[in-house]
């Protein structure tokens, strides 16, 4: 079943947080789905949505100085392997450079090798950041450049 890419409405959100562990697993990330993130970044956030709900979303935002923040990328427990999570990514990278990015950034704990995989598979740069978090807490942050041209390994 393919899912179409599109804004993502508070609907969505509140969907995705009932089903909170088909995109996450056992980590309770729902503190981090802040309302207020697809209330004022609508344009930014986007879902994957086909007849049997949300196969995946990212939430994010441009900041000032044009970087194409990623706060959020998940994909369904179904979706995964098919190069849906790819394809949010390109959706938001087009969606954020139409908004003045230049870049694009995002991050995840030391620990989740998937995210690593994925973002190096992607073409970001890791980069572990003591103290990101505060101090002892350090963060992997990805880095790219836009344009990019997804299709490319
Ligand atoms: C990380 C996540 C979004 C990837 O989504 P996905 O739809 O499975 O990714 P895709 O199928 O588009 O894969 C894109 C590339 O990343 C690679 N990849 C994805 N997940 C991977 C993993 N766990 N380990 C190794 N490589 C991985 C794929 O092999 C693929 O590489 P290729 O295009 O060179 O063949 C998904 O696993 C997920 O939702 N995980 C839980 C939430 C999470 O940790 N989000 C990231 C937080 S920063």
């Amino acid at each position: 079943m393919r899912a179409q890419i599109t804004l993502a409405g508070m609907t969505d959100i509140h969907q995705v947080l009932a089903d909170h562990h088909r995109y996450w697993g056992d980590r309770d990330l729902r503190s981090l789905h802040l309302p207020a993130l697809v209330q004022e970044f609508g344009d930014t956030c986007l879902v994957a949505r086909a007849e049997d709900g949300i196969h995946g979303y990212v939430i994010g935002f441009v900041t000032p100085t044009g970087t194409g923040y990623v706060h959020l990328i998940a994909t369904r427990d179904d979706a995964r392997g098919t190069g849906l999570g790819r394809s949010l990514y390109a959706a938001f990278a087009e969606v954020a450079h139409s908004h003045g990015a230049l870049r694009l950034k995002a991050i995840t704990s030391l620990g989740n090798a998937g995210s690593i995989a994925f973002h190096r598979s992607l073409g970001f740069d890791a980069t572990v950041v003591d103290d990101y978090n505060g101090p002892g807490q350090a963060m992997v942050v990805f880095h790219r450049v836009l344009p990019f041209d997804w299709a490319q390994r």
